[in-house]
């Protein structure tokens, strides 16, 4: 579409006396189809030229004649609309969609620039929460988008592996655990230490003295306490890796709390040289009450220094080591403070990369399923709830289509592709409610239904049993539906920029669930494999081939896999 625009630019500019730039600006997409495929909106010209819209509309109407692809321009109320060649629309956005196939979408929009992208961070020695399932979700999406449109993304895994906790559970292992305990099920073992601990210390509160000791040691470098948080992260590490790899997730960097810990002397220091720190109840802060904050803590009365702490050393070791053009949070809403006290310390230390500094938050997911519900501290094992997936995909699969092959992996992938997709399919500040039937419905707005329709385009074009082609006669496919699908498809890219300005992957699976129904509709109403008429096959089979095209480059961008069969 990007080339008619231009073209119709080019008219405008003529038209109104406007520079370019002003008229791409203002010219948008109509509503409706059949609104045209443009519209000039007149009001701000109209005010300047103390007339009214409508009427400033038809003057410009009057004076553009149609060329090119242009076809029609009429004055649509205050609008001028403009309707294209279907046909010459057709030829522009199905050839270079086939042609440019697995890239249709991508563009250099971020010539390189950098995206440090700090996502799922989950924290070590325990299981992966549901926010952590969320931030993994979003993060990896965002990540795929920003590198489609020719950033480059680093991803880095925050691992929350230093703070106190670590103290606790260090006096929990030396009382009640041993290593032969902790080697099956590490982050079970681990947690269950944990909360072990926090029973048993409100009866004997030396625990919590016992805990603070341990922590104290580790910060000291003492040699027994790093051995054993080493292999408690170690131990951790690996078990999330396996979900990582279950999900097709690489991180650039699993650079957690810990690794910043030789910087935070220094990273205390220049706050407190900046006279930006100061005493409070023994505690060092840095206040924050001029903008309505609570103070952001740096280092409690015994030394000890905190999430907040390591987070600003992290941040300014990013903007060293990547030379961001942006870095982004992907963590839960109920950070959001955390993130706009971390901020403010930035500008406050008059760094100018602080305004590029954003934190993605997203809502809450709401379990339907009881046996997840019930569990304390809404704590959730991913990797049970992927293999539950798996299980009941595979259930239904039996059922459906006992012959398919490798029916095991394709289970895996829509197994999992639902459960993602579950956290991407609204709008991210909402909260997300898990239900297993929902979730898994074929017929929903759902991953297993994209799957299943990109797969059912396959089959259809296996039956084709011949080469698409791309030089058919688009004339052809003159019907409404197919009009609406070329449009759906030639907005593609747009779509996924604007995901990227709103840092919202849910652009892009509404995107696809519209593009899948409206597929869906079209084929319920169109034989696509005519026996009788080979032009309108050929046109058709081109059609749904380059929408099968665009539902695996879309579900690829989410982190979904697109199987052929299923
Ligand atoms: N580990 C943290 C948690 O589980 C999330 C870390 C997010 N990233 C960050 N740089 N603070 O809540």
């Amino acid at each position: 579409m990007e080339s008619f625009k231009g073209e119709i630019v080019t008219l405008l500019a003529d038209a109104t006396g406007l520079g370019a730039d002003d008229v791409e600006g203002l010219l948008g997409t109509p509503p409706k189809q059949d609104m045209g495929d443009f519209a000039f909106p007149c009001f701000t010209l109209a005010k300047e030229r103390k007339t009214n819209p409508a009427a400033l509309a038809n003057e410009f109407a009057g004076k553009l004649a149609p060329s090119g692809a242009v076809r029609e321009i009429k004055a649509m109320g205050p609008y001028v609309n403009f309707f294209l060649e279907p046909a010459t629309v057709a030829e522009d956005t199905l050839s270079r969609a086939f042609r440019e196939d697995i890239d249709y979408g991508r563009s250099s929009d971020g010539q390189g620039d950098m995206i440090v992208i700090d996502f799922s961070s989950p924290n070590i020695a325990k299981p992966f929460n549901i926010g952590h399932i969320r931030s993994t979700a979003i993060g990896h999406a965002l990540y795929n988008i920003f590198e489609f449109l020719g950033y480059e993304c680093a991803g880095v895994n925050h691992l929350g592996d230093w703070g106190t906790q670590f103290g606790k559970l260090i006096a929990a292992f030396k009382h009640w655990g041993s290593w032969d305990d902790l080697a099956e099920k590490p982050i079970h073992k681990l947690l269950d230490l944990y909360v072990r601990f926090h029973k048993e210390a409100k009866e004997n509160p030396a625990l919590e003295e016992e805990g603070r000791a341990w922590f104290k040691k580790l910060e000291d470098g003492d040699p027994d306490a790093r051995d054993i948080w080493q292999h408690f992260r170690d131990l951790s590490l690996a078990e999330f890796q396996r979900i990582y790899a279950d999900l097709e997730i690489n991180f650039d960097a699993y650079t957690g709390e810990s690794f910043y810990e030789p910087m935070l002397g220094e990273t205390v220091q220049f706050i407190k040289d900046k006279g930006l720190a100061k005493k409070s109840q023994g505690a060092l802060i840095v206040d924050l009450e001029d903008y309505g904050m609570p103070p952001c803590l740096l280092e409690k009365a015994d030394g000890a220094t905190l999430y907040a702490t390591r987070d600003l050393a992290a941040l300014m070791f990013r903007a060293r080591e990547y030379k961001f053009a942006q870095v982004l949070y992907v963590v839960g809403n109920e950070q959001s403070l955390h993130f706009k006290q971390l901020f403010k310390v930035i500008e406050l230390l008059e760094f100018e990369w602080a305004p590029r500094c954003h934190h993605i938050p997203f809502g809450l997911i709401r379990f339907k399923d009881a046996k997840l519900s019930t569990r304390e501290g809404n704590v959730i094992f991913l990797e049970e709830v992927l293999e539950k997936s798996k299980q009941l995909v595979r259930d239904i699969i039996r059922e459906k289509n006992p012959d398919l092959e490798d029916a095991d992996e394709v289970a895996h992938q829509v197994g999992v592709g639902a459960v993602v997709f579950n956290d991407l399919k609204s709008r991210r500040i909402k909260d997300v409610s898990f239900d297993w039937n929902e979730l898994l419905n074929f017929d929903g707005r759902t991953g297993p239904y994209l799957q299943y329709t990109h797969a059912r385009i396959c089959s259809i074009l296996r039956k084709h049993g011949e080469d698409v082609r791309a030089d058919v006669d688009f004339t052809r496919l003159g019907e409404k539906a197919e009009r609406a699908l070329v449009t759906r498809v030639a907005s593609f890219s747009q779509r996924i920029r604007n995901a990227a300005r709103d840092y919202e992957p849910s652009l892009i699976s509404e995107y696809l669930l519209d593009l899948a129904e409206e597929f869906n509709s079209y084929y319920a109403n169109h034989r696509i494999l005519l026996d009788d008429d080979a032009d309108l096959r050929a046109a058709r089979v081109l059609l749904a081939d380059v929408v099968r095209m665009v539902l695996r480059n879309g579900l690829k961008l989410l982190g979904l896999q697109a199987p052929e069969r299923m």
